[in-house]
This record gives structure tokens, sequence and C-alpha cells, in this order.
């Protein structure tokens, strides 16, 4: 088996790129032809799969990423915060023929309205991923299944080849902007240990009315199912048990990333072989404390931080795991 040989990276990100404009403080949407003015603003690293990347990166954990960026300011900036956060960006191919993309997002605390250009991200493709570099991690994360058009097509031979390789697998789906959710990504999820979608995603997905029915058919084929419902808290499922996790209470200010940090702390907990009541508390409270300040990124603890949060938080936690089967 692979997974004895001594691995230099702990997770593998395939993944989109892209930079973020956020707005914040409106009090509403602006209509056609009217400008309204933001209280504040962050320009900051943006996609699904950079902030899992740089968040489980700020945990400890070794991260590296493939994916692919224009030869551009946006490029640079990218290339520049994933290697503060210690992510390996060796592996990120720059193509001069296409620009880098940006999501422009008006915050509101409770939800956000979003505008994306994707540029050269949809043009990452099976053929531009390395398996030497996956074969030296142990886990291989992937996100926004729907943005990565180019990789769409190759995505369940990614996942396959992965898996043979020795690696255990967790696939986040995020939205699909078409609207479409058509049933090409179950090729895929037989081969992917851990799914992550949030509640649209999985009753769209899966075709069900309600969370614990799309949680029941999902099972059958993927081990490990997370269903996030935002403030509702969590659902999870594997062969053992079902349980439904509260979250903490926080004040919140953007909630940008919060299914990613919540990825972060789920998946550094399940790499360490945790029941997944402490994969969910990992994940709510990292996804808390990330809605504490605005982007994906900016308010992500490390691990001392988190630690403190929990010794502070230790009543809250009794209510937050209620174990259901
Ligand atoms: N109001 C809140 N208070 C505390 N925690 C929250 C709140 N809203 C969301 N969270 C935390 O964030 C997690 C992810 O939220 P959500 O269900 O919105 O995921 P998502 O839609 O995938 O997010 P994203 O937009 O980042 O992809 C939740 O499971 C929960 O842990
Ligand atoms: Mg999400």
């Amino acid at each position: 088996m692979n997974n004895r040989i001594k691995k230099s990276l702990d997770i593998i990100v395939v993944g989109e790129l892209n930079v973020d404009l956020i707005l914040t403080g409106l009090t509403s949407l602006p209509e056609m032809g009217q400008c309204k003015l933001s209280k504040d603003m962050n320009f900051t690293l943006g996609s699904a799969s950079a902030i899992f990347a740089s968040n489980i990166a700020r945990l400890g954990l070794n991260v590296g990423f493939l994916g692919k960026i224009g030869d551009d300011y946006f490029g640079d900036y990218i290339l520049q915060s994933l290697n503060s956060r210690n992510v390996d960006t060796s592996h990120i191919i720059r193509d001069k023929s296409a620009k880098t993309g940006i999501c422009v997002s008006l915050s509101f605390p409770e939800n956000y309205a979003m505008a994306s250009y994707p540029g050269v991200r949809e043009t990452f493709r099976l053929s531009n991923v390395d398996f030497d570099y996956i074969s030296t991690a142990r886990h291989m994360h992937m996100s926004s299944y729907y943005l990565q058009t180019g990789m769409q097509e190759g995505c369940s031979e990614l996942f396959r080849h992965a898996k043979e390789l020795g690696l255990t697998t967790s696939f986040d789906p995020d939205s699909d902007p078409s609207g479409k959710w058509d049933n090409s990504i179950f090729k895929t999820l037989k081969y992917v240990d851990i799914f992550l979608p949030n509640e649209t995603e999985a009753l769209n997905i899966s075709k069900c009315n309600d969370v614990e029915s799309a949680l029941d058919l999902l099972s059958k084929v993927v081990n490990t199912v997370v269903i996030k419902t935002g403030k509702s808290g969590v659902w999870t499922k594997n062969p053992n048990k079902t349980i439904h996790a509260n979250v903490f209470k926080i004040e919140v200010v953007d909630t940008t990333g919060a299914g990613d940090s919540f990825n972060s702390g789920f998946i550094h907990q399940y790499l360490k072989d945790s029941e997944i009541e402490e994969c969910a508390l990992w994940g709510n409270a990292c996804a808390a404390i990330s809605t504490t300040k605005t982007g994906g990124t900016t308010a992500f603890p490390d691990i001392s931080e988190l630690q403190q949060f929990f010794t502070e938080r230790e009543e809250e936690i009794e209510r937050i795991i209620d174990l259901r089967k």
C-alpha cells in the first residue's frame, strides 16, 4: 500500500484559482442603473479551493496546489498569498494566453450576491495534472466541480487514479451556476471518501426534497457524507452513525468561505482518524471563527487560537453534537 510510504505532502488540492473583491456594509442590492456605497471592502485571495488550501495549511498541514493562473498581476497576488500561508505553489501552471479570474461579491451578514469572471481557470484539465506530484500526498481535495468546466470530463479519472495511488479523497461540489446539476458528478462520487456539499447542492445533486433523504441517498455512494446547512448546522453520516452538529454562537460579519473553512477543520481531524463528531466540531469551530472578518482566510485560526476557542466555549461544546443513530 502506498500509504505506508512516507509522504511529503499531507494534502494536494486540485482546484480553481481567482481573486475576490468583497464589498461589505451595504444595506441592500443596488437596482439596475443605481450605485450603492459600501461601508468597507477587502481585496483578497478567492476561490473555494485556494481558501481551503490556505486554511488547512494554517492548521499546520503540508499542502500542495495544482491549478492554473494567468501571467498577470492577479496571478502574482495569488502566488504570494498562497506562499505566505506555506502552500506549495511550485506546480501551479501560468498560462500567458489568458487572464486570471476575479469574483466580485456584495456581502451581507447572512448571504451574498456574486458576479465572477472565470478566466484561465476554465482551461485547467486532466492533461494538466501531474500524478507524480499527486502521489507525494496522503489526501486529495477538490472543490468547485461545476466551476471547473475543463476538469469535469476527466474528473472521475482524476479521483480513480488518486485512489489507485493510495490517497484518500474529499470533494466539495459547490454551486452550479448553470442550474443544470447534471448527473455526471456521480461518476466521480464512487471514488470519493468524504463528500461535502451544502444543503442546496445536496438537494439538487440527489434530487431529494429534504436533507435527511439526501444524506441517505448520497451515503449509498460515498463513505462519509457531510451536508452543511448554514446557521442550522451540519449533518454527517458514515456507515457507523449519523450526527447533527449545531453551530457555535458567533457575531457574523461575512460568511464568504465559511463552507471551505468548515472543510478545513473537518478534514484536518479526519486525517487524524478522529470520529465524525470530532471532525464536525472542528469544522464548525473553524467556520464560525472564519465568519468574524471579511474574506475566506482573514480570520481563520491557527491551532493555538482554535484550542483557545475550544477552552472558552467548553460549555457550548456540550450542546453542539446530537447523535441521531
Ligand atoms: N450564522 C452562523 N453562525 C455560526 N456558524 C455558521 C453560520 N453560518 C454558517 N456557519 C458555519 O459555516 C458552515 C458552512 O456554511 P454554509 O452551510 O453556508 O456552507 P456553504 O454554503 O458551503 O459555504 P460557502 O459559501 O463558503 O461555500 C456551517 O456548516 C457552519 O459551521
Ligand atoms: Mg460551499
